[in-house]
């Protein structure tokens, strides 16, 4: 099965369509003429496989529309954090985002289906969950809210890293950690001991240097092309939860697109996606064994048994969110494994 951009979200265009006049964007055809400029903003260096899918999205699509759509890309928080590029979308600042699935806590309960510690066992159950039905339909969810989901691109599972080993939920006692927007990665912070600060991505280097922080969560791409395995000395795998992506547009925006363009965008994205989401586990065991060859920092494998001990520990959070992101849904994630 393809990602193939979801019947249901594209049974959304025509109403939106109507929206979209009535907020004077014009009728689909009427821009046939104009460049269409969509500034896509994003937090990663632009070798992590989010960055790699934006810079494969631009090339295709300024190939297929030369001179009609120009993709500007402005990886490494460049332009903007996530937080800020939330609000750029729905002003209308900014035409396109790939923001952590983590970050929409505050603007929809579902999604933080997501962080829950443990859920997924690796990145092909997260995506049978995110190509299900329940999966699908999360994509139209935040319409109303300014967001619709073209799709899920992956980064890949996280790992802690710290001052110690993370052997056991003790050793994580008092550590002050550094995790995304997110109440579920604060509550799961909670459970183990730990002190959680939510900070955006580009504060964490250097919150790491000068030991405003002491511990973080995060994928392997991301960790070495911020290169946090020089300012940390232990890495410990864990696979305790995912990191992926919302590839977002502003709905009324899109519905404004000349029909040719927007069916030929979303072609290209439901291409990209799929490209992005078989590259994404590679290019993380990669950039894992170069952290492992920089000799900066030690990697620690667990045992089966240790891995258990974090599993209990982090488990009560899952009840704590249950009722917010709902039990079908979270039933709907657990057979995906
Ligand atoms: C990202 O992968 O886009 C950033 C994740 C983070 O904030 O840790």
């Amino acid at each position: 099965m393809t990602s193939k951009f979801s019947s249901r979200v594209r049974s959304l265009v025509p109403l939106l369509l109507a929206t979209a006049s009535l907020y004077g964007c014009g009728a689909a055809d009427d821009g046939a003429d104009r460049l269409i400029v969509i500034k896509f903003p994003h937090v990663v260096a632009p070798s992590t496989p989010k960055g790699q899918a934006a810079a494969r999205f631009e090339q295709l699509v300024e190939e297929r529309f030369p001179g009609r759509v120009d993709v500007e890309i402005y990886p490494s928080s460049q332009l903007m954090n996530d937080d800020d590029s939330l609000e750029a979308l729905a002003f209308g600042e900014v035409q396109m985002i790939a923001v952590s699935l983590s970050k929409f806590d505050r603007l929809t309960h579902s999604f933080q289906v997501f962080d829950l510690p443990f859920l997924f066992s690796d990145l092909e159950a997260v995506q049978r969950f995110q190509r299900s039905e329940t999966g699908q339909e999360m994509l139209g969810e935040l319409v109303d809210s300014g967001f619709l989901g073209l799709g899920y691109w992956h980064n890949g599972m996280k790992h802690f890293g710290a001052p110690v080993p993370m052997r056991d939920p003790s050793d994580a006692d008092g550590l002050k950690f550094r995790i995304m927007e997110s109440d579920v990665l604060q509550a799961q912070v909670i459970a183990v001991g730990g002190n959680p600060q939510k900070m955006s991505f580009g504060e964490v280097y250097q919150a790491l240097q000068t030991g405003a922080i002491d511990a973080q969560e995060n994928t392997w791409s991301n960790i070495y092309s911020t290169k946090f395995h020089e300012v940390q000395p232990y890495f410990t795998i864990t696979n305790h939860g995912y990191v992926g992506y919302l590839v977002a547009v502003n709905p009324t925006f899109w519905a404004g697109l000349p029909d040719d363009i927007r069916v030929g965008l979303e072609e290209i994205m439901d291409d990209v996606t799929d490209w992005e989401n078989s590259r994404a586990a590679e290019i993380n065991a990669d950039n894992l064994e170069r952290i492992r060859e920089s000799g900066r920092t030690e990697i620690v494998s667990l045992t089966a048994e240790e891995l258990d001990s974090w599993r209990t520990a982090m488990r009560p959070v899952w009840q704590q969110f249950e009722a917010n992101i709902g039990v079908d849904i979270i039933a709907a994630a657990q057979s995906a494994n």
